[in-house]
């Protein structure tokens, strides 16, 4: 980046955080690939790049190089390389399958449906506290096999856990240790007693896999998911009409919720480590550099999507990269739409009404990486 560009850019900063979408435009045409000296990474934002470098698991690696950052998390499957990678896949792949997915469609409504009952009556609640936050994770904890007592502290460390606080993870690190050795005594019908019998089975999963695989899913599993039903509020917010239509043609729910993972990506950037020297979009990037790969910039390129800054409802194809690409395309993508379809057309059906409050202020996430809100106030 260009001296005058970065200090422009530090003035941005606070700006990017909701919106960076001009920013990202900005880039794709004046400087799709470059070294940012301040985040210590080659930035990465047009859409054939961001799908090569996805692709490219040999000359760009998910595994983090430094061995002081390494953590129970790490150990997991989006932070390995083939053939680790492939091995660890092929296991969680086995047991967290398409049909299992499927035969939660049930329990999602019916929880969906309690805490619709919760709110309705009232005037206003925080979609995210009272609808977003909830359905996942209380999906993701009954998928796991964890106790209803411990919900609480599962998602207070499961925050703690996105914003990078290592007790967090390491207090949920000892609580899936403690949960394994319970299960392995006695087993349930959870994901943890299946794993664990694939592992005895002769599987190669590790102790520590198992709890970094545990850890993964719910921190993969939980915030993502939350924010793509926050975010699909915030659409609709933006584009009234589309939300009138849905209401008129709700067969259309499977493709918006696609254009709300486009439009407003919660996963926005990820990471990747060259293996070896390589060059992209001109650039020759030498071997072990951090690469930021913007999901978010490469589903706004103008030169793969039609009107890429418009929320167009039933837009078809819409070949978007916010699961990723390839090998890490992303396990939980089944289940995230499972259950961003089941709550938007519950909440179309029982509170048709649903509008943000005018009187709301929008706090987005403090984050470059993940797009969302901390609440979003609605009227019903
Ligand atoms: C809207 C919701 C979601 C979004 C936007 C999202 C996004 C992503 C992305 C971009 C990746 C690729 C990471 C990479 O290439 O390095 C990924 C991987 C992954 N996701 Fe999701 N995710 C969502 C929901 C979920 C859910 C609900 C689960 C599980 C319950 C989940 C589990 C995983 C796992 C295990 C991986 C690692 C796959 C691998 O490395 O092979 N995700 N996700």
């Amino acid at each position: 980046m260009q001296p005058d560009n970065e200090s422009a850019m530090k003035e941005q900063n606070s700006v990017l955080i909701g919106n960076p979408f001009p920013w990202y435009a900005q880039m794709r045409r004046e400087s799709p690939v470059f070294y940012d000296a301040e985040q210590k990474s080659w930035m990465v934002f047009r859409y054939e790049d961001v799908k090569r470098v996805f692709a490219d698991w040999q000359t760009f690696s998910s595994q983090i190089p430094y061995p002081s950052e390494q953590s129970d998390l790490t150990q997991s499957l989006v932070y390995t390389d083939p053939p680790k990678h492939q091995s660890l896949r092929s296991l969680v792949a086995k047991v967290f399958t398409a049909r299992r997915v499927e035969e939660l469609a049930p329990r999602i409504t019916q929880i969906t449906n309690e805490l619709i009952d919760k709110v309705q009556g009232q005037n206003r609640i925080d979609f995210i506290h009272d609808l977003a936050i909830p359905l996942p994770v209380i999906i993701i904890a009954e998928i796991l096999g964890v106790p209803v007592e411990d919900r609480t502290d599962f998602k207070h460390w499961s925050d703690g856990i996105i914003v990078s606080d290592p007790a967090a993870l390491q207090a949920m690190g000892d609580y899936f240790r403690h949960l394994l050795k319970q299960r392995r005594q006695h087993s349930g019908k959870d994901l943890i007693s299946d794993l664990i019998a694939a592992h005895e089975a002769g599987e190669t999963l590790t102790a520590q896999e198992l709890v970094a695989f545990c850890i993964l899913l719910l921190v993969a599993g939980n915030e993502t998911t939350t924010n793509l039903l926050g975010n699909a509020i915030l659409c609709f917010n933006e584009y009234p009409e589309a939300w009138e239509k849905l209401k008129r043609s709700p067969e259309l729910l499977s493709l918006a919720i696609e254009e709300v993972l486009r439009y407003r990506s919660t996963v926005q950037g990820m990471e990747r480590f060259t293996k070896v020297e390589t060059q992209l979009a001109g650039q020759m990037i030498p071997a072990g550099q951090m690469l930021l790969v913007w999901i978010g910039a490469a589903n706004r390129d103008e030169t793969q999507f039609d009107r890429p800054d418009e929320f167009v409802i039933d837009r078809n194809p819409n070949p978007h990269l916010s699961f990723g690409n390839g090998i890490h395309f992303c396990l939980g993508a089944p289940l995230a739409r499972l259950e961003g379809k089941i709550m938007l057309s519950a909440v179309l059906e029982r509170l048709p009404n649903l509008r943000l409050d005018p009187n709301a202020t929008l706090e987005f996430l403090p984050s470059m990486g993940i797009h969302g809100v901390k609440s979003l106030p609605v009227l019903l």
